[in-house]
């Protein structure tokens, strides 16, 4: 018996089987090509999405020497948010535009005109739209590529498209339907008042589910393509993070993730939908049926660390690699770090060198260095900007703990968990538990265990995480009321720093 769990990335879709203890059987990685015709744009083929999800299906299976009657059902995840066209034959009508395309800014606002406002906006569809969102995306090709917009019959996110290849049916869950912009989050059902204020035919739209619900099943001529059997249940899925975040058991409140990748994401379940209000976190709907999430999105966490490594420290870190013997420039960077005072004696970094999404809606933010002196070192210079991202990540936090939120534990996932010196900071900053968990598989891994839920493995998803995830380290907060302090004192400087440079940043984006 197996699960499968498909995550199609931006640069790359992942199958992943895993069995009911959820032990990995096998895993396979494919490759696709994405397309920026022009600048800020970005695209991809559907037909590369299908090409490379049949061969990395075809591979996991032939990995684990598992046959295609033995995967009990399947769970679909990957990039969010995209738009995929389809006329009535189900053609693909033009390639599919990307989450991280930015060529909608004009039609985010044509969203909050129509809508009456931001706040009726809010009570509509919960998050404002930002170029990501699936909405303004519709109705981009409707103001620029009329043609293709009058043979739309159907309009399917990423991983739905791979759903529609596997069985022939048009679905989706509420999850991604959220990043649509066209979902009335609260009630978990398409917003009728938003596609009349858009002027959107509601019949474009799939069929809605919850994330563990079967959805589909696998078509005699997908079985032929893939190798797995006619019949196979497909269940909803989720989005990437959602999906990400059942992987690593943050299905319950309290339980906070954070994912240290190039960016940064804190996630946390909620099991009440908020009172709306301004805030710069995004509420979605979580994959346990009537809960929801929160999600704060840092552009460039890890991605700050590596500018630095490769400019700033790049010689640095290669002296001191060969002193200490230290392999990983990482370490290196995080030790030297760690041998300087917290706060970096006045050392403040802003880590906004892609723009920010949160807490910071703001695609004009920049970086910066403020405070230096004489006295700073490289080691000064990589703890300010551990501290920066630390700090930026600590922003989301607070912003859940004002929307109500109680943080118990946060759990590290991404390349920057790996570090003891980095998880004990966070501790300290964000004043919580930084545990660690013994699935590493992601998305795949998150929606693998919904398969095994929908097709009645386990009652429910948080039995399902229950049964396969266990914290396997932990780092709690330095007793001493000093460490505290500093940081508070720290995070306060770092906190005044983007109101103050605000139109400076603008000024140097516009040079
Ligand atoms: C979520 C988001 C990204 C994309 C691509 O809102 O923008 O996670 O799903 O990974």
């Amino acid at each position: 018996m197996a699960l499968l769990g498909i995550d199609l990335g931006t640069t790359a879709v992942k199958a992943l089987l895993i069995n009911e203890e959820g032990e990995t059987l096998a895993s396979a990685t494919v490759e696709y090509p994405l397309y920026t015709p022009k600048p800020l744009w970005s695209e991809q083929d559907p037909a590369d999405w299908w090409r490379a999800t049949v061969e990395a299906i075809r591979q996991v299976l032939a990995k684990a020497g598992v046959s295609g009657k033995d995967v009990r059902g399947i769970g679909l995840s990957g990039q969010m948010h995209g738009l995929t066209l389809l006329d009535r034959a189900g053609n693909v009508l033009r390639r599919a535009i990307l989450w991280n395309d930015q060529r909608t800014a004009a039609q985010c606002d044509e969203m909050v005109q129509r809508a009456g406002g931001m706040a009726r906006l809010r009570e509509l569809v919960t998050n404002p739209p930002t170029t990501s969102y699936t909405a303004p995306k519709i109705l981009w090709v409707r103001a620029h590529e009329p043609e293709i917009y009058a043979r739309i019959a159907h309009i399917l996110l990423p991983k739905d498209y791979i759903r529609y290849k596997l069985s022939g049916v048009f679905a989706t869950e509420v999850g991604d339907a959220t990043g649509m912009a066209l979902l009335d989050v609260k009630h978990r059902t398409w917003s009728d008042e938003m596609l009349r204020l858009l002027e959107i035919p509601r019949e474009w739209l799939p069929l809605c589910a919850e994330s563990h619900e079967p959805t589909a099943t696998v078509s005699a001529q997908a079985a032929q393509e893939t190798g797995l059997a006619v019949g196979t249940p497909i269940v909803g899925g989720s989005g990437d993070q959602p999906a990400a975040a059942v992987g690593l058991g943050s299905v319950r409140e309290g339980i906070v993730n954070v994912t240290l990748g190039t960016s940064g994401v804190v996630f946390a379940s909620v099991e009440h939908y908020p009172p709306i209000r301004d805030t710069a976190i995004e509420v979605f709907c979580h994959a346990v049926p009537n809960t929801w999430f929160f999600m704060g999105v840092m552009l460039s966490a890890g991605g700050s660390l590596r500018w630095h490594r490769d400019t700033i420290a790049f010689g640095h870190s290669r002296l001191v690699a060969r002193q200490t013997q230290e392999t990983d420039p990482y370490d290196v960077l995080l030790q030297s770090a760690a041998s300087v005072p917290i706060g970096a004696e006045g050392l403040t970094f802003l880590p906004y060198l892609t723009g920010e999404r949160t807490p910071h809606r703001d695609p004009l933010a920049r970086g910066a260095f403020v405070g230096l002196t004489l006295r700073h070192t490289q080691a000064h210079l990589a703890r300010a900007v551990v501290e920066g991202i630390s700090f930026g990540l600590r922003d989301s936090i607070e912003l859940m703990r004002e929307l109500g939120l109680h943080v118990n534990e946060v759990r590290a996932a991404g390349g920057g968990a790996r570090s003891a010196i980095w998880r004990q900071m966070l501790a300290d900053i964000f004043q919580a538990d930084i545990t660690l968990v013994n699935s590493t598989e992601g998305g795949a891994f998150g929606v693998a265990l919904l398969a095994g839920v929908g097709t009645g493995l386990w009652r429910d998803v948080r039995e399902a995480c229950d049964a396969v995830i266990r914290v396997t380290a932990r780092t709690s907060p330095s007793d001493d009321p000093a460490v505290r302090r500093q940081y508070d004192e720290a995070y306060a400087r770092f906190r005044e720093l983007y109101p103050a440079l605000k139109s400076a940043f603008a000024r140097a984006a516009s040079a």
